[in-house]
């Protein structure tokens, strides 16, 4: 079975001081912390065994905050990354962890949301054998990693943050590894900014022609959160649908009863502990609609 790893380290040094004494991956995107949207989507993909990633100092607040995983269903494993050496450094330390498993990366910074998401995300899954990107068209490709494709739509080549881009398609912050990534990372060399890059792991898998993609279009929101503005941004795309439709986005403890991973007792006790607040209030009311009308 495929394992997560969420990565949410790193110093913030872009929303200084508001990650001064708080790890980034902790603050509000609206009504929830950060990490829930990634968390969630990992949750969405069928995932069950999630490592979180983050500095020695945050690893504290992230185990208060989601303990082991078992009120939601899952296993939250936690480890240390000292310094911020790269994406791909995630694999390396989530070696143990994975144990010979496939997984999917996720950085904490990234929220994801579409509807069908969860279809796309297992099939993706079930069918990767070596390594896949999800693409996604953005006005500056500049500020990302950049897929370009051929005529067949195989990706063609994997770029971070080219001065040039070849295409208009950043990769999002998730990617599938096979069991061989953790491996191929420890023999990576750092870049040029002394960091192991995902893009040198995933041109690995690419010159094997072992590196698929997902290309999403319109009708997908990919927003990542790493500036003051785009946690704004963020926040209000959120409020904006979650009031229009009275539905909270990326609630793990909703994710967690509707994917049959905790029963009407254990989610009850959820939204209890929630209840002073309307994200707690709509848990709860999400148990007293009738079954017919609990929608999906
Ligand atoms: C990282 C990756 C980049 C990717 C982006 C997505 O960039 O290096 O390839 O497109 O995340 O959020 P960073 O946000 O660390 O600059």
């Amino acid at each position: 079975m495929r394992r997560g790893v969420l990565l949410a380290g790193g110093l913030g040094t872009r929303l200084l001081p508001a990650t001064a004494v708080v790890n980034k991956h902790l603050l509000p995107v609206h009504n929830k912390p950060m990490i829930y949207y990634p968390l969630s989507v990992l949750m969405l993909a069928g995932i069950r065994e999630i490592l979180i990633i983050s500095t020695p100092r945050a690893l504290p607040l992230f185990r208060d905050l989601l303990g082991d995983g078992g009120s939601l269903g899952v296993r939250i494993a936690y480890k240390a990354q000292p310094e911020p050496r790269g994406i791909a450094e995630a694999m390396i330390l989530a070696e143990d962890f994975l144990d010979g498993a496939p997984s999917m990366l996720m950085l904490g910074d990234n929220l994801l949301y579409a509807e069908g998401l969860p279809r796309v995300l297992r099939t993706r899954s079930a069918a990767c054998e070596g390594a896949c990107l999800f693409a996604y068209p953005v006005r500056d490709p500049e500020r990302f990693g950049v897929v370009s494709l051929d005529g067949a739509g195989r990706v063609r080549a994997f770029e971070e943050k080219p001065a040039a881009p070849r295409s208009n398609l950043a990769a999002i912050g998730l990617y599938l590894f096979d069991p061989d990534a953790p491996a191929r990372a420890a023999a990576l060399t750092p870049s040029a900014r002394g960091e192991l890059e995902i893009t040198d792991l995933a041109r690995g898998y690419l010159d094997e022609g072992r590196l698929d993609v997902e290309c999403f279009g319109r009708g997908v929101a990919w927003l990542d959160m790493g500036t003051p503005a785009s946690i704004s941004e963020a926040s209000e795309f959120v409020r904006t649908i979650e009031d229009r439709q009275g539905l909270l986005i990326c609630a793990p403890e909703e994710i967690a009863w509707r994917n049959g991973w905790i029963d009407d007792a254990a989610f009850a006790e959820l939204a209890d502990r929630l209840a002073a607040s309307p994200y707690g209030a709509y848990l709860r009311k999400l148990l007293r609609a009738d079954p017919m009308d609990r929608g999906s």
